[in-house]
């Protein structure tokens, strides 16, 4: 995260090298980390998957998603000319110990033409009942014995359940060292994320603030308008809960809820994170009814379109019980959060599509002004917005101006596009390259994986042997279900939305 020098010469075996995934983000990733001069001189990038393919006809697919998908747009011919140089296709099928001989070949081969020992960089960008036989096969093939010099980047979903996660762990833990092992949440990469630690933690004035005295309480909402699109096989047997607040909204959570930090290392920022995990309250099958709230989105008119419902998508259980919203609200049993409840939510086919953090502080403790001073009137609010706007605004009561003392609600904000003229990396380029530096600050731990299953385990069964009677409950282009405004007026608060003017746009 802290980028001390440019890094030693590297390999990158992508398996799924012929997917989505490394098409959409890998390759454009890749692609800009080149544009910016952080890749070194001598690198290489090995697709692998089971279409045959040349070493050409791999390049003009990836020329393809870079072009379509790279935040820096098109790529210029000379700068394609000279990255393509590094890109290669090894057909192979990953579970067939055989070929990963060809492998051990062509790292040697480079090893060879450096002069170098590189560090190789094994990408599992495949459907997780992969990731067992890869690392196995790498094992076997002794193509990741070098704790130094090997890494194995393990995209989510990291386990189904507490019991697969660890299974994984076991199994990965038996082949590699921890710290060869980089377990990817895309939500840690993102800029306006790692800026929560910066504004926590370089800003002397928050700390005093930052605790049960103050904060009343905390709302971490991601909703999308996009549905399941082509991706109903897995997200059927995933659902919300598992596709996103086991990983991405948990992981927010421990940002916001974390101890400072002694220093930035890896391993001291994740203990403090982990330590958030294990201080929050675990649930009763009660507490399950009483403070989670799930939904499924119904067919509904999106921007003009009409759109199926969930039952109605591609690969999707017609009778489905999954998901796609989910809210619950969460405690966290230490001095500094005791009673402050953290709400999360998040669902798909929502009216907005925004990432946003809002920390609601406590209201002023005596009420100086006469009633008609009011006009609006907001307990001060810090909003951080992670996406599509990005920014943090707080929310302060003002004077507005006049012969009268009339107060309103007023932001100061802290906006990226206007503060900033360079472009924000995307948040696997940053990943990308803190796997090639070896650093795992923006990494899961595989304790902190156990911890977060740990947690969501009881809403996951108790979801999961009682269905849902009333799905779908929610239409599309809605806030969800009206359980999960209950779930927060009950305590007299309500979801906090960005306001469509201060919206930078949608996805
Ligand atoms: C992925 C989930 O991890 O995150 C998807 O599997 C979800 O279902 C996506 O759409 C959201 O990521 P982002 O970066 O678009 O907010």
């Amino acid at each position: 995260m802290i980028r001390t020098s440019k890094s030693e010469p590297t390999i990158f075996i992508i398996f799924g090298g012929t997917g989505d995934l490394n098409y959409r983000k890998l390759a454009p990733a890749l692609y800009n980390l080149f544009l910016d001069g952080w890749l070194p001189e001598q690198f290489s990038i090995i697709g692998t998957g089971r279409t045959k393919l040349t070493d050409d006809e791999y390049k003009v697919k990836l020329h393809e998603g870079i072009n379509q998908f790279s935040r820096s747009g098109k790529a210029e011919d000379g700068k394609w000319e000279e990255f393509s140089q590094h890109i290669y296709y090894q057909i192979a099928d990953a579970t067939n110990p055989d070929s990963y001989k060809e492998f051990g070949t062509r790292i040697e081969n480079h090893n060879n033409e450096w002069n170098a020992k590189a560090t190789v960089i094994y990408y599992l960008a495949v459907s997780p009942n992969f990731f067992p036989i890869i690392a196995k096969n790498i094992s076997k093939s002794n193509l990741g014995t070098d704790p130094d010099k090997t890494r194995i980047v393990i995209e989510k979903p990291f386990g189904h359940d507490l019991e697969s996660a660890k299974e994984l762990n076991k199994l990965l833990g038996s082949i590699f060292t921890e710290r060869q092992i980089y377990r990817i949440d895309h939500y840690l990469g993102k800029e306006t994320v790692q800026n929560i630690l910066a504004f926590r933690f370089a800003n002397s004035i928050l700390e005093p603030v930052w605790n049960r005295s103050y904060i009343e309480h905390v709302q971490i909402s991601v909703t999308e308008q996009l549905g399941v699109e082509d991706r109903g096989d897995y997200y059927d047997k995933a659902g919300a809960l598992r596709d996103m607040i086991q990983n991405h909204l948990l992981q927010l959570l421990c940002i916001i809820a974390m101890e400072p930090p002694i220093n930035f290392n890896a391993d001291e920022v994740r203990n403090r994170k982990v330590d958030v995990l294990r201080a929050m309250r675990k649930f009763t099958p009660d507490d399950v009814r009483m403070s989670a709230v799930r939904g499924q989105y119904g067919k509904g008119w999106m921007e003009g379109k009409q759109v199926p419902g969930y039952r109605e998508e591609a690969k999707v259980d017609p009778d489905s019980n999954t998901e796609t919203f989910a809210a619950i609200k969460f405690f966290i049993d230490n001095w500094r959060w005791q009673g402050v409840p953290f709400y999360v939510r998040t669902g798909k086919r929502m009216h907005q599509a925004s990432s946003v953090i809002s920390i609601q502080f406590k209201d002023v403790p005596h009420f100086v002004f006469p009633k008609e001073a009011v006009e609006s009137w907001q307990q001060n609010r810090l909003i951080i917005s992670i996406q599509p706007e990005m920014s943090i605004r707080l929310e302060v009561q003002a004077k507005r101006p006049g012969l009268d003392m009339i107060l309103n609600t007023v932001d100061m904000v802290f906006d990226y596009k206007g503060t900033y003229a360079s472009q924000a990396p995307e948040a696997y380029e940053t990943l990308l390259l803190d796997t090639m530096m070896g650093d795992q600050t923006l990494f899961m731990r595989g304790d902190q994986v156990e911890e977060a299953w740990d947690l969501i385990m009881p809403v996951l069964s108790t979801w999961n042997n009682k269905k849902s009677l009333n799905f779908p409950n929610y239409s599309a282009d809605s806030w969800g279900p009206e359980l999960a405004e209950a779930l927060i007026a009950r305590d007299g608060f309500h979801w906090f939305t960005l306001p469509v003017n201060k919206k930078s746009g949608s996805k």
